[in-house]
């Protein structure tokens, strides 16, 4: 029989920590010990060390480690009582009644409701869908969508009835209080009190934990009406940003394929499922946290997101890739093509064809750029737009050497010199400071766009005197690259050459941004210069325009107004064209 007097040490023996561990961590043999990525925080070459004997880990990385009981109070942020007691059902050793403290009884107490009350809510709302007449908006609903019977039964899908308490007279049926309906995020209060369902007339998802109990819900309209879905809020058995949906369902086969599948939408994940492909989860429509990329990472390394090729999808690559950078995750992207989802492409061609294109997935850094410079004006404003949007992001990058390759990619791919962008980030050593010095758009536009113009003019002084007679000080706002302009179209004139501009540059700014330019490579590639040219000049006359058109305007001469907006057009025509 077992010692109840101890059931600690008696869990201890039963839960062993490489079985343990080995579920959320990926462990190798390593001598005596097993090593795998620190679930507990950033890293790419393993530190985390398990040792069977003395039944401890131990992180070298970040210093975290205990035994079996802390892994689990940590992973699952759980208490050690909680801990105890899931540890002990898993391994099916009998425990005495607990003793905690009053608080923590309290919380315990209060998680084991809502996981009760989730549970009940789902079987609710999955009766109604596979069993009762009220349920055939659902069921039709999902026949329309190809979900079969079971996927419907796998994943405990439901419906939740078009009245306002439904839920709630079940609940009431159950004698279970409306506030804990409340606190689980299943019923929401009225102006007047009391509380009304949450979901009602839609399509019901339940989300689960790694144990497979339900954390929160789902759910999504029949039809076009907004919203399209509503989710849970966070409970304290459900933080949106830790969790992916599916993952409990899919951990195994994520570390059997060593690749895991990211999509955006629960019907996404249902329907890659249903056709077969198990290692996919889904992130429900929130940007990827470095939480969720760390839940993964103990499972595999590599991971193929599928964003949207669209602005929205662009943005979505470039903010998780420092995130799998610095997690020491691989991610690539895959775009589908004719803008389908993975639901309706897989619907459409079937998964062998998805399985096809997705050995096709690009680094996510190469898939930002491609569609950077897919979508965006490439002149001189459009590569400047994108050094804007990518500085911060390099500088969330964490280690120097693959900084730097980025930085290399980077430059490879824009032709915007390596030196530059090296400024970019040196500029101020703070990375906070870069940050507000890069923040909007528009100073960077200007800024990089002063950098630009000044290269052209220092790498192909023959040009100078092109710009002699225009404006050019409209395009320029950085008050340092004006004086050093000012000089070179002076003094290169005079004499010819570069050699002694320094010395006629009176303040020590513009003498180090003048020698910084000297060494700087390039920008534009000598058949680039003349396309480059052209579009200062048009710059200027944007310029000059805009500028004539608020005087007009401030002095209500109607007839030049007009007649400027209409160069203005022309001039915007022809920008079109070349
Ligand atoms: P279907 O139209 O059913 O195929 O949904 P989808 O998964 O294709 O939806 P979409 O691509 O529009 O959104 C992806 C995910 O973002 C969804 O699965 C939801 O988790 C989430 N989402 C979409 N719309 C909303 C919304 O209006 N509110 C909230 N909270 N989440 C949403
Ligand atoms: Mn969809």
């Amino acid at each position: 029989m077992a010692d109840l007097s101890n059931p600690k040490e008696e869990v201890k023996k039963a839960a062993d920590i490489i079985e343990v561990i080995g579920q959320y961590v990926q462990l190798k043999k390593r001598g005596q010990n097993y090593i795998g990525l620190c679930p507990f925080h950033s890293e790419r070459s393993p530190s985390f060390t398990v040792n069977q004997d003395k039944q401890i880990y131990h992180c070298f990385g970040c210093g975290r480690g205990g035994d079996v009981f802390t892994f689990w109070m940590e992973y699952h942020n759980l208490s050690f009582p909680q801990s105890l007691k899931d540890l002990a059902e898993r391994y099916n050793i009998p425990l005495p009644r607990d003793r905690d403290s009053f608080a923590e009884r309290k919380k315990t107490e209060l998680k084991e409701l809502l996981y009760k009350i989730n549970d009940l809510a789902g079987s609710y709302f999955h009766n109604i869908l596979v069993k009762s007449d009220n349920g055939r908006p659902g069921r039709d609903y999902f026949s329309g969508r190809h979900l079969s019977q079971e996927t419907i039964s796998a994943f405990r899908l439901g419906y939740a009835i078009r009245k306002w308490d439904g839920l709630i007279n079940y609940l009431g049926s159950k004698n279970i209080s409306l506030d804990i309906g409340a606190k689980a995020g299943l019923l929401a209060p009225k102006k007047g009190g009391g509380y009304y369902d949450r979901f009602r007339d839609r399509i019901i998802f339940p989300i689960f934990d790694l144990n497979h109990q339900i954390i929160g819900f789902g759910g999504r309209i029949l039809d076009d009406s907004l919203p399209k879905y509503i989710n849970s809020p966070e409970t304290p058995i459900y933080h949106k940003g830790n969790c992916l949906y599916g993952l409990d369902s899919a951990f195994k086969n994520i570390r059997e394929r060593g690749l895991a599948i990211i999509v955006e939408g629960y019907m996404d994940m249902l329907v890659l499922r249903q056709h077969g492909i198990s290692n996919v989860v889904a992130t429900l429509g929130t940007a990827l946290t470095s939480d969720q990329i760390r839940r993964l990472k103990g499972y595999t390394k590599d991971v193929v997101v599928l964003f949207d090729p669209d602005d929205p999808g662009r943005e979505a690559a470039l903010k998780s890739f420092p995130l799998f950078l610095n997690e020491g995750v691989s991610a690539k992207v895959l775009v589908l093509p004719g803008g389908e989802d993975p639901d309706s492409f897989v619907n459409r061609y079937g998964s062998e064809k998805f399985k096809e294109l997705l050995k096709g997935a690009a680094p996510i850094f190469d898939f930002y750029m491609d569609q950077a410079l897919a979508h965006m004006d490439i002149g001189v404003d459009g590569k400047i737009k994108i050094l804007g949007e990518v500085l911060p992001i390099f500088m969330d990058v964490e280690q120097e050497a693959t900084r730097s390759l980025y930085v290399h990619r980077f430059s490879e791919k824009t032709g915007i010199n390596e030196a530059i962008v090296q400024e970019g980030l040196r500029h101020k050593t703070n990375a906070s400071q870069l940050k507000d010095r890069f923040y909007s758009a528009q100073d960077l536009r200007k800024y990089g766009s002063d950098l630009q113009f000044l290269n052209l003019l220092v790498h192909y002084p023959e040009r100078i005197d092109h710009f002699r007679d225009q404006e050019w000080e409209l395009i320029v706002s950085d008050p340092e690259i004006v004086k050093i302009i000012r000089v070179l179209m002076e003094k290169f004139t005079l004499e010819g050459k570069l050699d002694r501009i320094e010395e006629f540059l009176d303040s020590p700014v513009a003498k180090e941004q003048f020698r910084v330019m000297l060494m700087s490579k390039p920008f534009y590639a000598e058949e680039l210069v003349s396309q480059a040219v052209r579009e200062f000049e048009e710059k200027i006359a944007r310029v000059k325009i805009s500028k004539s058109i608020r005087k007009a305007s401030s002095e209500g001469d109607i007839e030049m107004l007009n007649r400027l907006i209409k160069a203005k057009q022309d001039l915007e025509l022809d920008s079109k064209r070349t």
